[in-house]
């Protein structure tokens, strides 16, 4: 018999059982939803509603649930639909008709908000965490090759020379962006909807302000109807961690690529390389290739949400049930990823040499050229020109601009001078760049500073959240 089988004549047909559950998934909120259901006790001991002693037994009964779903104890039954209706059935096994009196002043819409805004409070957090260490490895990266140059592109073709420190940091300020979403996402998660009931709130006197403190929600939410149908905040946990996928994807692609034969800028460790079944030579970047791949389901969960939402009306509909898998999957593949990547970051081998190799030469101090001219009073489009025209020579003679003399300079322009000579040095051309957010060592230094700094900010937020 269902728990709210009351006004049924017939019981559920199997099928519609087997359609209707969620309790295979939802069983992952188990911990929330027996934290909401103590609060929830104190609340209607508070009101009067239950005796002090009967609060008591509800608790123990509670907690006595939560051990045996810990110690893998609990026999789940799909008849039961989800998580709350299992913990609720355990407890009135338990306690009798007292343990039918926890669902007063409540409802499954109220609760599985709140049990949803809970779990999600803690995943974010979890992920925040996950992307600070990572993106400490892309420090310590940094830090440990601030010598090494290579080609910077643009188009996948060499532009100008960069510090490897740099393309690093590159990631570095992505992810902080990403956790700025996420802290952002956070806020609106940490609302108390649990008291709005059904829809339109309760007959009870819940003090709704009390049961925030109690479960550490920093609000309460204004309108019942919103708070037991708004799943604004999965929409946005979906979009922050899509955007997260994304720079793990640019990353893995870069990665892949640079572990390329033709490349060879990077080794991956073995640890961190998987093997072919047929060519025996192989050592394949699939770690890479999955982190990239899996994008894919982390932005379908994100289109899943908006579609399940859009055509809603209020307040609770079954729908809603579908938030979680699109939740829980995006969060294990996400914290999957930033881990993994993270190993096979801290893990790879750099080819300082063959990283210089592809930056030295390849026509890469061009802009550079065009500069000098520039500082000599040569408009920038006519040194382009000019630039243009020495790099066509150089293409005609097969020669580098190093390897051009001063008299072969000044059939160009008699603006150049002996000190042109030592204009195509590929490191002087990576320190001449010392515009603020530059690739000059001095100025990847004062990013890698910043950095720090700026982790150890966050580390204080996630102390306080
Ligand atoms: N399993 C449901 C969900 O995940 C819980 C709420 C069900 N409420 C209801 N009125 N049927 O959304």
């Amino acid at each position: 018999m269902k728990l709210w089988g009351g006004r049924f004549k017939k019981s559920t047909d199997k099928l519609v059982e087997e359609f209707t559950t969620s309790l295979l998934f939802d069983k992952r909120l188990y911990r929330e939803d027996i934290a909401g259901s103590i609060a929830h006790v104190k609340a209607l001991a508070r009101a009067g509603i239950i005796e002090s002693k009967e609060a008591d037994a509800l608790i123990a009964g509670l907690s006595e649930i939560y051990r045996q779903i810990e110690s893998g104890k609990f026999s789940f039954d799909v008849g039961d639909e989800d998580i709350h209706m299992a913990i609720e059935r355990a407890l009135i096994d338990k306690l009798g008709p007292l343990g039918g009196k926890l669902h007063t002043a409540r409802s499954r819409n109220d609760q599985v908000a709140l049990d949803l805004r809970l779990y999600l409070k803690q995943s974010i957090t979890s992920l925040i965490k996950s992307i600070m260490a990572f993106q400490n490895v892309l420090i310590e990266k940094a830090e440990k090759h601030l010598d090494v140059i290579m080609p910077g592109y643009t188009h996948l073709q060499v532009a100008q020379p960069i510090l490897f420190a740099h393309h690093l940091m590159a990631y570095f300020f992505m992810l902080l962006r990403d956790l700025d979403r996420l802290k952002d996402c956070y806020r609106r998660t940490d609302v108390l909807v649990l008291g709005s009931a059904a829809l339109a709130g309760t007959s009870f006197e819940i003090d709704r302000q009390f049961l925030a403190k109690e479960l550490g929600f920093s609000t309460v939410s204004q309108n019942s109807m919103d708070a037991v149908s708004d799943r604004d905040f999965v929409v946005e946990f979906l979009a922050a961690s899509s955007l997260v996928a994304t720079h793990l994807s640019r990353l893995a692609e870069e990665i892949i690529i640079w572990s390329s034969q033709e490349f060879s800028f990077i080794e991956l460790d073995d640890a961190f390389s998987t093997g072919s079944s047929i060519m025996p030579q192989k050592k394949n970047p699939d770690v890479a290739e999955l982190v990239r791949g899996k994008s894919g389901r982390i932005f379908g969960n994100l289109i899943a949400m908006l579609v399940v939402l859009k055509g809603l009306p209020l307040a609770y509909n079954r729908d809603l049930q579908e938030d979680k898998e699109a939740l829980f999957d995006t969060f294990d593949n996400l914290q999957l990823s930033l881990e993994t990547m993270k190993g096979l970051i801290s893990t790879m081998k750099i080819k300082a040499q063959n990283m210089f190799l592809a930056a030295d030469g390849n026509f890469i101090a061009a802009t550079d050229y065009a500069d000098y001219l520039v500082g000599r009073g040569v408009p920038f489009r006519a040194a382009h020109e000019i630039v243009g025209e020495i790099v066509k020579y150089c293409n005609q003679e097969n020669k580098q601009l190093s390897h051009l003399s001063l008299e072969e300079l000044r059939n160009f322009s008699q603006l150049f001078e002996e000190d042109a000579l030592k204009l195509a040095d590929t490191r002087t051309v990576v320190e001449r760049r010392l515009s603020f957010g530059g690739t000059a060592s001095k100025s990847v230094k004062r990013q890698l500073r910043e950095a720090k700094l700026i982790l150890n900010k966050e580390q204080k937020w996630l102390a306080e959240a």
